[in-house]
């Protein structure tokens, strides 16, 4: 059932203490790509929940959201685009800029690459702060796109990065205490 399948993708993802920094416990996700069992039901439990939503567009979070992003996307008959770090792209861009713990960063998406009143899913690997989907969804709002919803492999519950998405549907495999 699904509650073996997550139980099986939770248990390929390992944690890393302090990395990249001290008392960060870091969710490395590149142990459950080792799984190919696991990997395929992460994929699979996407897939079974959008397939039959209209989604037609997948937006992928760089870097892992690329990673998870499109096989999602060919399952379900949909395109996929990459919302990037800036200056990765070389066609026009529309930028979004969003607010770190230190400063400031920015996301990227090539004009043209979706229109109004398609309809969206947002896909990472992990939601922290919530900072980086809200990024995600505003870039897509903003040309007139529908997101409905938002799905992460992982969340870091005391952060209450969900919180931050206000009314938007989120929905993730793991919950990391
Ligand atoms: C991580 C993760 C998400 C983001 C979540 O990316 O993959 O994209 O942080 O954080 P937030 O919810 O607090 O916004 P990272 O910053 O490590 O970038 P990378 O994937 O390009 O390495």
């Amino acid at each position: 059932g699904n509650d073996d399948r997550v139980a099986r993708i939770s248990s390929a993802i390992r944690v890393i203490q302090d990395f990249p920094k001290p008392v960060i416990m870091f969710q490395d996700i590149t142990t459950l790509l080792l799984d190919p069992k696991a990997f395929k039901d992460t994929i699979e439990l996407f897939v079974e929940r959008y397939k039959d939503r209209d989604i037609n567009v997948v937006a992928g979070i760089e870097a892992r959201g690329f990673i998870f992003g499109p096989p999602i996307a060919l399952a379900i008959g949909a395109k996929f685009v990459p919302m990037r770090k800036p200056k990765k792209l070389p066609g026009k861009v529309i930028t979004q800029e969003y607010s770190l713990e230190y400063g400031t960063d920015k996301m990227e998406m090539h004009v043209g690459a979706v229109q109004e009143g398609e309809r969206a899913l947002v896909v990472d690997d992990l939601i922290a702060t919530g900072g980086t989907l809200c990024a995600a969804i505003r870039l897509l709002e903003r040309v007139g796109v529908h997101v409905v919803e938002c799905a992460c492999v992982i969340e870091l519950p005391e952060l209450k990065g969900r919180d931050q998405l206000g009314d938007k549907p989120f929905f993730v495999l793991v919950s990391c205490w």
